[in-house]
């Protein structure tokens, strides 16, 4: 049976006319030119280096290209149609000492990215850090586990907000702290590759602390521009009638979403933590720092994959790798029996609709914008050279539909990105979980649309009815 694939224009219908429509990518999983015009080492080039730590043994090397390339990939943007493109800016390429002055170098490139853009008419939003932290910076300090670190974010930002914040209006801080810090630091999975509780705790605090400087000296500068975090958010169900699941959906649900949320929206980490995992925090927040966090935000991002279904009381597996779910070696996840991705993650659109929901309702929560949402599938072009996905334009269509029924329960969502613009280096997962509306070919760097590109695209085209009549 052919695919029938779900239609654009009716799904576009559910969203007005001055919704912004986007992809996102970010600086390390597709720039490549590592070593290139004065950018130093990162810890994501260190974290490649150690065996078996990348699926493949790939690395963030060449990947796409795109610091060669981004001419090219801009009018690929352009052609596509999308309002808005989110990238993120590579620290060891613009500081490479991790203080100090700009690299010039660097900040051509941007500047040339922006000039592109800017032809296809594409508005840029940026994340100023996307895990690709200066080595430089681990190696003196311990990376966000250490305090000094927060000065040396604070500086950057700055620094890149004087440089773009005339061309730039939107500017996210931070992309997911979440795996910056427990992935980096609690389970030893992504970059530095630490495995201790403390430190972890310390990396989330440190880098919130560094979000709400950064937001507060750059609004000093450019009250106008839009200052905003991405987070990624997951709802947490129990998967039976077992107290014990019912408290470990809480307990996840306290590291992976209130861990954040609550010191910006709330004043403070949630009481339940600290009651249970209150040592880790022991001598870590100073004074002020709570106030710092919780500056005034403009929009708040969210990056939707899945929902977790929680187990209690298990006994963890001989060999399993840490949680980073600091205090949970108890909890397991189950599978509630849904459809997965090329990543394992089972496919739960209504997890999105009802994470938008629960967002509104329980946090003083600034305009949302969806800053990721996407699926990986293992892709390959016909012989005749097509790629055809339509698994991934199911998957767009109805976490589309989710979005929707978000904003007719009265969620104020504003914009919807689309992970990913091109497929990239998916961090400890290597080259081969592709998740672009448009292929890549590694050998050739020979890019494709695939069927996704060409349905997105006349998604965002359709014209408002508003617009229309
Ligand atoms: C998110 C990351 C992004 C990408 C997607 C699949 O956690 O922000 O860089 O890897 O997952």
């Amino acid at each position: 049976m052919p695919h029938a694939a779900p239609d654009p224009h009716r799904l576009r219908q559910r969203f007005p006319g001055d919704f912004a429509w986007g992809t996102a990518t970010a600086s390390y999983q597709i720039e490549g030119a590592v070593a290139e015009d004065g950018r130093a080492r990162s810890i994501w080039d260190d974290y490649c280096r150690r065996p078996g730590a990348i699926l493949g043994g790939d690395t963030g090397d060449i990947t796409c290209d795109h610091y060669h390339r981004y001419r090219e990939d801009a009018a690929l943007l352009g052609w596509l149609g999308a309002g808005y493109y989110r990238f993120s800016l590579a620290w060891p390429r613009l500081i490479p000492d991790g203080r100090g002055p700009l690299n010039r170098r660097g900040v051509d490139f941007y500047h040339r990215l922006l000039d592109e853009l800017d032809r296809h008419g594409i508005q840029p939003w940026v994340t100023i850090y996307h895990w690709d932290l200066p080595s430089v910076l681990q190696e003196r300090h311990g990376g966000w586990a250490g305090r000094a670190t927060v000065d040396a974010y604070a500086d950057f930002a700055v620094a890149v907000h004087a440089e773009f914040g005339d061309r730039i209006r939107h500017w996210t801080t931070l992309n997911e702290p979440f795996c910056s810090a427990f992935y980096g630091y609690a389970s030893g999975t992504q970059a530095p590759g630490i495995t201790d509780e403390r430190q972890a705790v310390a990396a989330g605090h440190h880098l919130l602390l560094g979000h709400g400087r950064a937001v507060a000296a750059m609004r000093a500068e450019r009250p106008d521009n839009h200052f905003g975090i991405t987070l990624n958010l997951s709802p947490t169900v129990p998967a039976g009638d077992d107290p014990a699941d019912h408290d470990g959906a809480r307990r996840i649900d306290a590291r992976k979403n209130r861990f954040f949320l609550d010191p910006l929206f709330r004043g403070g980490y949630p009481a339940d933590l600290r009651a249970e995992v209150g040592q880790l925090f022991d001598g870590l927040i100073q004074d002020g720092d709570l106030a710092a966090i919780g500056q005034p935000l403009d929009f708040l991002g969210v990056n939707y994959y899945r929902r977790f279904v929680v187990r209690g009381a298990a006994t963890p597996a001989p060999g399993e790798p840490p949680t980073p779910y600091v205090g949970c070696s108890d909890l397991t996840f189950a599978d509630s029996g849904r459809p997965r991705t090329q990543m394992g993650w089972e496919i739960d659109p209504e997890g999105l609709r009802d994470l938008l929901v629960r967002l509104s309702a329980d946090y003083p929560v600034p305009p949302l914008y969806v800053t990721e949402n996407g699926m990986a599938r293992a892709d390959t072009p016909d012989p005749d050279g097509r790629v055809d996905d339509p698994e991934r334009v199911d998957y767009l269509h109805s976490h589309l539909t989710a979005c929707a029924d978000a904003r007719d329960r009265g969620v104020d969502l504003r914009g919807y990105f689309v992970w990913s613009a091109l497929d990239n280096f998916e961090w400890s997962l290597g080259l081969e979980r592709r998740f672009g509306l448009i292929h890549v070919d590694y050998p050739t760097q020979r890019r494709t649309p695939k069927t996704s590109a060409h349905w997105y695209r006349t998604l965002v085209r359709t014209a408002d009815p508003q617009e229309r009549s």
